[in-house]
Parts: C-alpha cells; structure tokens; sequence
C-alpha cells in the first residue's frame, strides 16, 4: 500500500509550506487528533468533566483497542499514561531489583532510563552494564549472549535512540531474554509511529511509546504496555484509589490489568486524541508509513552527505526517519537556531543525551532533523540548499 500524499497533505492542520523536520521532537497532529480533543474540551466547557467522560466512555474505552490493534496486545494490557517516562518508570520501579542484580542495556540508552538505572545503583546497589555494539552501531546480539547470567535480572533496550538513525534489532534481543526468563523492557517512544511494533514478535514483558513523536499525537500522552503473565508480579511504585481498591483497614487489592499503572485523574481530551492519532497511523498502514519515511530519510541523508562542511553522524543496519550530523565545528544549537530562523525546526541534541555512544564515537553536538511520511522530497531539497548556504557562511 503506498500514501495518499494529497490527502495527507489535507489533513495538516499547519501551513503545508511550513518545512517540519522535527517528528522526533514533537510531530504535526492531523487534523483529526486536533479536532478530537478540541470537541471534548468543548463538551468539558459545556457538561462539566465528569459528565462529559460519561458521555464519550465509549470513545474512551476505545482508545485502548486502537493501541492494543497498534502493537498486537490485548486491551487489558495496555496503560495510557502522561508521556512516555511515567510509563517506562511505572515498569521498572516496580521491578524488585536487588543488591547484586544486572541489568544489561545499550550503548545509545536514553538519558532518563539511564539516570534510572544510576539511581537503582545506587540506592539498590543494582549492577548496570553496556552491551556492546556491534561495528554498525547496533546492539550487538551475540555480545548480549555472552554476558547473560542468573544475576541478569533487566534487558532495557532503547528501540530508536535519540540521535543517529539506529533502530536496535529488538526482536533478536527479545529471543535472548525470552530464552532465560530475563524481564525485558522496550523503549519504544521513538519508533511508535514510524515501526511496526509486534510485542510477541518483540517478545518484550513490557513497552512505552509516547503520543507526541512520530503518532503525531497530543504531547502529554503516552502509553505502557504490560504483558499479560508479568503484570501478576508488578506492584507499582506507587499507588492511589484508581490502581487500587482499600478492601479493608490494613489491605488494599491492586487492579488486575495494566491500568494499576494509571491514576485516577486524566486529561480526557488528550487520551481521546492518542486515539484518533493510533487510528490515524492505523488507517495509513505502518509498513506503509515506515517505508516513506526511511525513502525521505535515506534521501535526506544522501543529499546532506554531499554538502561541504556537513558530516552526517548515521548509524546501524537498518536506520529509521532520524537524521543526525554536524556542521564542521560550529555549535549544533547554533545551527539549529539558524534553520529555524530560515523556517525549519529541528533540534539540538549535545553528548549528555546519549553519553555513553557519544563518548565512544567522539560525537560532536549534533543537529538532529527527523522526517515523516507527510513531508516531501521538495523539502528535502529547499532544507539541504539552506543548509548548504549556512555551513558556507560561517
Ligand atoms: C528514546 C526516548 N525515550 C523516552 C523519551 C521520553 O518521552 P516523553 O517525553 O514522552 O516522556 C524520549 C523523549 O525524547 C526519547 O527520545
């Protein structure tokens, strides 16, 4: 199936002239996430809250089909929670990990997850360890093989890091962790959207994904999946009258499924909205949406490699929409500013975001532009020419 990109293009709420290589900052909503929330806010304004979550129970409920139909789960295993952190620290702080306990994780970890796992060092004495990477920048398999024992008690992996296009080979990893019953937790904030996510084929226990990137949701939503078979075991880190029911005095019981990981308030319009966004990316097709956006990023990358003074940073065998590289030795927040002074958003992202691959590689600061399947190859070209003028401007 390929995209419609005229209708695509219908849908954008922004200006279709604005240049947006910043999806993996925070994405454009289609005009229907948009609308969603707006008309329940609407209804919130004119009903009162609890009136108006009453009235869209329904749509609501829904909106854990659609992410169950997005990552191939069931509904109950599914928490839709404030953004991707609460649900990625919602599984791990309530991992029971003792003093003496491993956990394995990549290279390109995500900074929070890495602080987390610092923190469990050294409140636990838990041991944290790199896998290595493998010559292309991946987590190499083999590698994690040889380091597996009984003290490993976590595999966290990283699916799509923040920079550098890598896309871990997280189902080769999960073989490993399902073979010797490790926990394994996938952070999938960054390729929700753009990847096909199958949490059997994964083989992950669980997985958070945020609405804002690439499902090109409301920012403020995310979500945890928790399969099935480890949710019995995971007490959450913490708990309120939502995840659990005060049975008596001195007991509570905890909610059977994933949403003993929610808590009892809820932004109504921004959960409804990561709906209508997991529809959205349903009804275009992921495998569609991910080959158009590994064309244009491929392309991007192509075209950039050719500019003078630019060094395109890229790595891993299979690569997804992110696209990272610096300009000579000139400061990447300064680049960044710059584009998006000439219209085009991207970021900045310095070595203490992914400190251990950035200081393995030598990185520089790094400008990281990220597309997605609604831009164009004529953006690719007007963003390479500014580009190109800047890095000759000094
Ligand atoms: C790999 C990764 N994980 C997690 C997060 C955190 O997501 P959120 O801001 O939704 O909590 C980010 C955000 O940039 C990320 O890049």
């Amino acid at each position: 199936m390929t995209l419609d990109k005229q209708a695509i293009t219908a849908d954008l709420v922004a200006d279709p002239e604005l240049i947006h290589f910043d999806n993996a900052g925070a994405s454009l909503m289609p005009r229907s996430v948009l609308e969603t929330q707006i008309s329940h806010l609407q209804l919130e304004a004119e009903l009162g809250g609890y009136r108006a979550e009453a009235e869209r129970m329904p749509a609501i409920e829904a909106v854990y089909d659609s992410i169950a139909a997005l990552i191939n789960c069931h509904r109950d295993e599914v928490a839709v929670v404030e953004n991707a952190t609460v649900g990625w620290m919602m599984a791990f702080y309530a991992l029971p990990l003792e003093s003496g306990d491993r956990i394995l994780t990549a290279e390109a970890e995500y900074a929070s997850n890495y602080l987390a796992y610092l923190q469990m060092a050294k409140q636990r004495g838990v041991v944290v360890e790199t896998i290595p990477s493998t010559a292309d920048g991946e987590v190499d398999v083999d590698a994690l093989r040889g380091m597996i024992d009984t003290r490993v008690k976590l595999i966290a992996i990283t699916h799509v890091p923040t920079n550098g296009g890598l896309v871990n080979p997280v189902e080769d990893i999960g073989a490993v962790a399902r073979e010797h019953g490790i926990f394994y937790l996938v952070d999938a904030c960054q390729s929700a959207g753009q990847i096909d996510l199958d949490v059997d084929k994964i083989q992950c226990d669980a997985l958070s994904a945020t609405g804002r990137k690439y499902l090109r949701g409301p920012r403020g939503s995310g979500f945890l999946y928790v399969r099935r078979r480890a949710l019995v075991d995971l007490h959450p880190p913490v708990v309120d009258l939502f995840s659990a029911t005060w049975t008596g005095p001195d007991s509570y019981e905890l909610r059977a499924d994933a949403r003993r990981f929610e808590n009892w308030e809820n932004n109504y319009a921004a959960k409804l909205g990561l709906g209508a966004a997991v529809d959205y990316a349903l009804a275009l097709g992921i495998p569609a949406i991910e080959s158009e956006v590994t064309r244009l990023a491929a392309k991007l990358r192509d075209r950039l490699a050719g500019v003078d003074g630019v060094t395109v940073h890229d790595i891993g065998r299979r690569r997804c929409g992110i696209v990272t590289f610096s300009v000579g030795g000139r400061d990447a927040d300064e680049i960044s500013r710059r584009l998006r002074q000439n219209e085009f958003p991207t970021s900045g992202s310095g070595p203490s975001s992914t400190l251990i691959d950035a200081t393995r590689r030598g990185l520089p600061g790094l400008v990281r532009s990220s597309v997605h399947y609604f831009n164009r190859d004529d953006e690719i070209d007007r963003f390479v020419e500014t580009l190109g003028s800047i890095a000759g401007n000094g």
